[in-house]
């Protein structure tokens, strides 16, 4: 334990600095940041941490103390933990999270914007003495492997042991890190408060955290400041804002990406393995299909991530990915034996839990674990519930955090760093109406509009009304760090450079469609494996190793009759052609969505996509 006093560390420190990094110049020193931050922040302590099991253990026995975990029963849940956040402090905060780029037009218009220097200003003044009483805790991470080629790292400071803790599980915490960025390697500052400086003497509350809250990120000198939260995806700064928001912008600038993509390998019954990236808005099924069991024969799927991908063109022409992150922070409810026995396996033992109910033998429930609900319970607030309470049991965006190597499917090139080479990119929404399950893209440009243009349905209820369209382009609206529209154009060129024949196909898929009497067309789960089989084959058809099995539609290829193995599942006829049925009216009328959409993006729309807008409308015209 490498504990110093606050006054030793800054007193070494003669030119303690909070000037930003510039992107591609000499970077902060990490001592003179840590002591810089420590100076405005004044925590009692410092500790840097090493990543080892005991330093995890230590800071688990102190949250035990302090109330903010629960020991689960060691027989049913072996080594795992609940923990109880303050019932305001559940989720990622949209309208408090902002992207400050020196020019508006840089953050675009789906992102909240503030000038720079005045948020630095605000921020200045939220920060300081925000952690009085408490320990800054500064911890070394790496996003991918420690060294690798796609890899990044990044330090966070934050005064809250439950995220240094969780940072164990979902980054490499680890003080390779430091000798890495000694070597000159480039990193990202990441400050986080809860913003609850504790007064001499006072008790702590179980999960301090502030009503204020700040979720900042300087996408050119890739610095990211969180205040007021302890909640996974606004503390662990790691995931969404380094991993998706900082380096989508450090992946424009350097001819990569940064997508909120799961990454599955597939092997087909010829033994061949391909490498699927998909990219869902949250609460469509990412998790479930990172983790699928196939219900045809002979195929095997195995998980490689559930929530970020970062790919690269690499050496051989292929478009190379890796999973960034070390661990999954899935959302509990609706996850059961039935739906993903795969992430009940995975976490049977070694997990913190987040706002699920606790059993009377001290084990987790929530809605959806299993078909019947407990008795009795203690819910999320810790309350007594029985199933007549009417509340739900656990918090509907309750989570798990646990290390993905203990998931029963994970693949073993999981943590290859060089990455696997991605071979089909699925883009999904959930959408009641119009998009059929499955439709190939004519070609990356065309890929490029489906993933622009994705969209669900605002409600159920709202089944058919156009005007009620969300759009997601990309499932990055709440994550990407720089204009939307310039994600786009930055997609385009990244394909262009990337060798034709190995370059992935791009496909839109549809779990969703809605029959006239509102039941869903296609049973979902297991059963998507139909749907990732006819995507492997036309892959496959692509680099000439069968005939392409696909039919020209308006809107894409889509499978050509009897290309879709439906062997042992009860669709009917009606509904197979309900299910890839394209109406031109409502195309039409979604088409002119499209343009008011891109429309809001102004010059920023890359004219490519505009023409494929005219080519979608030529085509509908014509059908
Ligand atoms: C998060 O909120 O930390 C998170 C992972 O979000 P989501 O599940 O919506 O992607
Ligand atoms: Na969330
Ligand atoms: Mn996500």
């Amino acid at each position: 334990r490498r504990t110093r006093l606050v006054a030793e560390l800054v007193s070494d420190v003669t030119a303690a600095s909070t000037a930003p990094a510039a992107p591609h110049g000499p970077q902060q020193d990490v001592r003179a940041w840590v002591a810089s931050v420590a100076e405005l922040t004044q925590p009692d302590e410092i500790v840097w941490c090493d990543g080892s099991a005991e330093e995890k253990q230590r800071l688990i026995d102190q949250m035990l103390a302090a109330g903010t975990l629960v020991r689960l029963d060691e027989e049913k849940r072996p080594g795992s933990y609940l923990a109880r956040s303050d019932p305001d402090d559940v989720a990622r905060v949209e309208s408090r999270t902002f992207i400050c780029s020196e020019r508006e037009e840089d953050a675009g218009p789906t992102n909240n914007w503030v000038a720079p220097a005045a948020m630095r200003a605000e921020l200045e003044d939220v920060f300081a003495g925000s952690m009085r009483g408490r320990t800054m805790y500064v911890v070394p991470f790496s996003m991918g492997p420690v060294g690798g080629p796609i890899s990044q790292v990044g330090i966070e400071i934050t005064d809250s042991p439950y995220v240094v803790v969780s940072l164990h599980v979902m980054t490499r915490v680890s003080d390779e890190v430091l000798r890495l960025i000694d070597a000159g390697q480039e990193w990202v500052p990441a400050l986080h408060s809860v913003g609850a400086p504790l007064a001499d003497g006072a008790t702590d509350v179980p999960w301090p955290c502030n009503e204020t809250k700040y979720i900042v990120h300087f996408p050119e000198s890739r610095e990211i400041w969180s205040y007021g939260s302890g909640y996974g995806g606004n503390a662990l700064l790691g995931k969404k804002c380094f991993a998706l928001r900082i380096a989508s912008a450090m992946a424009r600038d350097d001819g990569w990406l940064a997508e909120h993509m799961l990454l599955i390998r597939i092997t087909s019954p010829e033994q061949r393995q391909y490498h699927l990236a998909a990219a869902f808005p949250s609460a469509c099924g990412k998790t479930n299909l990172a983790m699928l069991q196939p219900t045809i024969p002979g195929w095997k799927v195995e998980t490689l991530g559930d929530d970020i991908v970062w790919m690269r063109p690499g050496p051989d022409g292929t478009l190379r990915a890796i999973n960034p992150e070390a661990g999954f922070f899935g959302v509990a409810p609706g996850t059961g034996v039935d739906t993903n026995p795969t992430a009940v396996a995975t976490f049977d033992r070694d997990t913190i839990f987040t706002n699920v109910a606790l059993t009377d033998d001290g084990d987790v429930w929530w809605e959806g674990l299993t078909p019947e609900p407990p008795a009795h319970l203690i819910d999320w607030r810790g309350n007594d519930w029985t199933p007549d309470s009417g509340t739900p049991a656990a918090h509907p965006n309750s989570r798990f955090t646990v290390a993905a190597a203990q998931c029963p499917t994970i693949a073993d090139t999981w943590e290859d760093p060089a990455g696997v080479p991605v071979d089909a990119i699925v883009f999904g929404g959930r959408r009641a109406t119009n998009v059929p399950l499955v439709a190939q893209s004519f070609g990356w440009e065309h890929g490029v509009f489906m993933g622009a243009t994705i969209s669900s349905e605002r409600t159920a209820a709202a089944e058919g009304a156009l005007g009620e369209l969300r759009r997601d382009p990309f499932a990055m609206l709440p994550f990407c760090g720089y204009n939307m529209a310039d994600h786009w154009a930055h997609w385009l060129e990244v394909g262009a450079g990337v060798d034709e024949s190995r370059r992935p196909r791009i496909f839109q898929v549809n779990w969703f469609r809605k029959g006239d009497d509102g039941r869903f067309l296609w049973p979902g789960f297991g059963e998507n494996s139909r749907v990732v089989e006819w995507i492997v084959r036309q892959v496959e058809a692509g680099r000439g190793l069968r005939d392409d099995a696909s039919v020209a539609s308006p809107v894409g290829k889509l499978p050509a009759p009897g290309a879709l193995d439906l062997d042992g599942i009860d669709v009917s006829d009606d509904d197979l052609a309900a299910l890839f049925e394209v109406p031109t009216e409502p195309w039409l009328a979604e088409a002119d969505l499209t343009e008011e959409f891109f429309a809001q993006f102004g010059d920023h729309t890359p004219a490519e996509l505009r023409a494929q807008l005219d080519a979608l409308r030529e085509r509908l015209a014509g059908s």
